[in-house]
C-alpha cells in the first residue's frame, strides 16, 4: 500500500522505510486513542539471532541482531502471561504504536509485552544494506520469520524466568497469518493466537482473484451508489483521453509532474489512483489516524463526499486521491513514479526497503494475483495473472514463485485437527474474506465486526469505536485469558 503526505513521503525516501500490504504498517505515527489508555513504556533491544535456522553450514553461518520491543511494566513477573506480538512488513514501532489493544489487554492480565520485529524489516536487516543483494535476500521466508520468533521467545522466557508463563501471540494482517503459523508450527512454544485480518486463505492461493477490488468497491458503493458510479466514470473519461494519446489533458486534469507519453505511463497512473482507494477501504477507520499515512476519520465517506462535490469527474478524482497522497496539502504535483511503485503484490509495496522486502515474499512464498475488471468493481481492468507475475519475479529477483507452497505448509483451510486461534475480522476491510469467517471448532473462533475496517480491533481504545468493536474486544479478552489459565493448568501437572 502507499501512504500520503508529503513529509511521509520525504521521511520514507530519506530513510528508505516503506509501507506494503495487508497490515503494513509504514509510519511511526501515534495512535489516536483516548488519554486514558495505557502508555507502554517499551525499551527497544536487539537479539542475537541465528542467521538460517535450517543450514548449519551456508551463507547463514551467523547470526544478526533483531530487534525487539518490551515492557514489564505490567508483568505480575515469573507469572503473568507473555504477549508477543510477530511483526510483520514494517517497522516494529509502527505496529506497537497502533495496537493499543494488546497493551490495554497486558495492563489487564499482568502480562510481560513484547513486540519483535520480522527480519529483513525495519532495523532487522541481516546483512546491513546489503540485504536486498541476490543472494542474501534468500533468507527472507516466512518460515526463518517464525524460527526466529521460537527461538527469541524461548531465550527471552530462560533470561527472564519466565518458563512457567503461557505465551499468546498477537498479529495484524500478515503478521496476524505468522501468529496463526506459530500456533500450527510451534504448539510447544504458543498457547493460542490471535489473528486479526489475516487473509490466510487468499495469500495461499484459495481465493478468487476478483475478491479483493470488489470487496474495497463495497465499501464505497455501500456509502453510496453514486460515489461507485462517479469513481467508474472518471476512469472512463481518464481512458477516453488515453485512447485519443491527449496526454497534455491528462497531465493538467491529474495535476502531474511530468506529462504522460506512453500507455505504460496511463497503466502507472491507474495503479495510483486504485492504490489511493485500497489504502482509504483498508483504513476506514472511525477517527483520523497515523497508521499507514495519514487518513482523516472515516476516509471512504470523505472519499465519496469529495467525489461527489464536483461535476468535473477528473478533478474530483484527482481530489479524492489527494486525501491520501496530498494530506498536508503540500504537493504542487503528483509525481507518479515516486508515490506508487508497481510490485509483485497489486495492493501495494510502499516505498523503500520494507518495499523490497515485501516484494521479495509477494514473489516467493505469499501469493497476491488480485485483478480489477471493471465488472465486479469500480476500476479499470488490471490482470495481474501467475504468468505476469512469473514473469516480473524471474526478472526482479531471479525467483519464480512456489504456488501452493503456503498451503502444503500451512494447512490452507484443513484447520480443523488445530485449536486456540482466534481469526477476527472487519467487514469493512476488502482483507477480510480472504480469511476464515466461520467458526471451524470451539477453539478455533471466528470473530466478525460489523463497521471494523483493517484490525480495527487491535487498536486502542477510542471513544468512536463502534460497538461491534468493543464486544469484539471483549470477546478476545476473555478468550485469552481462558487460553491462560488452561494452559498454566496443563504446565503444572
Ligand atoms: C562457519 O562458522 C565457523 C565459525 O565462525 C567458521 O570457522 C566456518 O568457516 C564457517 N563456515 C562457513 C561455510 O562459512
Ligand atoms: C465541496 O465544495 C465546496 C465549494 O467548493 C467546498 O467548500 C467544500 O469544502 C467541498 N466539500 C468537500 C467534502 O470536499
Ligand atoms: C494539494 O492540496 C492543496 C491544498 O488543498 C492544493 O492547493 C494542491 O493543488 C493539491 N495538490 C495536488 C497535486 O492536487
Ligand atoms: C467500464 O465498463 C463500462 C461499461 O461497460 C464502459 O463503458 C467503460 O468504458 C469501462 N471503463 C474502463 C476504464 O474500461
Amino acid at each position: 500500500m502507499s501512504f500520503g503526505g508529503l513529509v511521509l513521503l520525504l521521511f520514507l525516501l530519506f530513510l528508505c522505510k516503506a509501507d506494503c500490504v495487508p497490515a503494513g504498517v509504514r509510519n511511526n505515527g501515534q495512535s489516536s486513542g483516548s488519554n486514558d489508555e495505557p502508555k507502554p513504556d517499551f525499551k527497544e533491544k536487539y537479539f542475537s539471532q541465528i542467521l538460517d535456522h535450517f543450514n548449519y553450514n551456508s551463507m547463514g553461518n551467523g547470526t544478526y541482531l533483531q530487534r525487539y520491543l518490551i515492557t514489564d511494566q505490567y508483568w505480575k513477573k515469573g507469572h503473568g502471561p507473555i504477549f508477543f506480538y510477530t511483526g510483520n512488513e514494517g517497522d516494529i514501532w509502527a505496529f506497537a504504536l497502533n495496537s493499543g489493544f494488546i497493551t490495554e489487554l497486558a495492563a489487564e492480565q499482568s502480562a510481560l509485552l513484547i513486540f519483535a520485529e520480522h527480519r529483513y524489516y525495519g532495523k532487522s536487516l541481516p546483512f546491513g544494506k546489503d540485504s536486498f543483494n541476490i543472494p542474501e535476500v534468500g533468507l527472507l521466508t516466512v518460515e526463518q520469520a517464525l524460527a526466529d520468533y521460537a527461538v527469541m521467545i524461548t531465550d527471552l522466557r530462560k533470561e527472564l524466568n519466565a518458563e512457567a508463563c503461557p505465551v499468546v501471540v498477537f498479529g495484524g494482517s500478515y503478521g496476524g497469518m505468522l501468529s496463526v503459523y506459530m500456533r500450527l508450527r510451534y504448539p510447544n512454544v504458543v498457547a493460542g493466537a490471535l489473528a486479526a485480518s489475516a487473509p490466510i486463505l487468499s495469500t495461499a492461493g484459495m481465493g478468487d482473484s476478483a475478491q479483493f477490488f470488489r470487496d474495497v468497491t463495497a465499501d464505497f458503493e455501500n456509502y453510496s451508489p453514486a460515489c461507485r458510479d462517479a469513481v467508474e466514470g472518471a476512469f472512463q473519461k481518464l481512458q477516453t483521453l488515453a485512447q485519443l494519446q491527449d496526454y497534455a489533458r491528462i497531465k493538467t486534469e491529474f495535476a502531474l509532474c511530468k506529462t504522460p507519453s506512453s500507455s505504460q505511463d496511463v497503466h502507472q497512473l491507474n495503479g495510483f489512483l486504485r492504490n489511493a482507494f485500497t489504502l482509504m477501504a483498508m483504513l476506514d477507520y472511525p477517527y483520523s489516524t497515523e497508521f499507514m499515512g495519514n487518513m482523516p476519520a472515516h476516509p471512504v465517506k470523505v472519499a465519496c463526499d469529495t467525489m461527489l462535490n464536483r461535476t468535473d469527474l477528473m478533478a474530483a478524482l484527482r481530489d479524492t486521491v489527494g486525501i491520501v497522497y496530498n494530506s498536508t496539502g503540500g504537493m504542487t504535483c503528483f509525481d507518479l513514479y515516486a508515490l506508487y511503485v508497481e510490485c509483485a503484490d497489486p495492493t501495494g509495496c510502499g516505498l523503500g526497503f520494507d518495499s523490497l522486502a515485501w516484494d521479495y515474499q509477494a514473489c516467493t512464498e505469499i501469493e497476491m494475483c488480485f485483478e480489477s475488471n471493471n465488472v465486479t468493481d469500480m476500476f479499470p481492468p488490471m490482470p495481474f495473472t501467475e504468468q505476469q507475475r512469473q514473469q516480473y519475479c524471474a526478472r526482479r529477483w531471479g525467483v519464480l514463485p512456489r504456488l501452493g507452497w503456503l498451503k502444503t505448509q500451512f494447512w490452507g483451510d484443513s484447520l480443523l485437527t488445530a485449536s486456540n486461534i482466534i481469526f477476527s475480522n472487519g467487514n469493512l476491510d476488502p482483507w477480510a474474506n480472504g480469511g476464515i469467517r466461520k467458526s471451524l471448532s470451539s477453539s478455533l473462533i471466528a470473530i466478525n465486526i460489523a463497521e471494523g475496517a483493517h484490525h480495527l480491533d487491535l487498536r486502542a481504545s477510542n471513544p468512536s469505536d463502534p460497538d461491534s468493536v468493543v464486544k469484539a474486544r471483549q470477546k478476545e479478552a476473555e478468550i485469552i485469558a481462558q487460553w491462560v489459565k488452561l494452559e498454566r493448568l496443563k504446565m503444572s501437572t
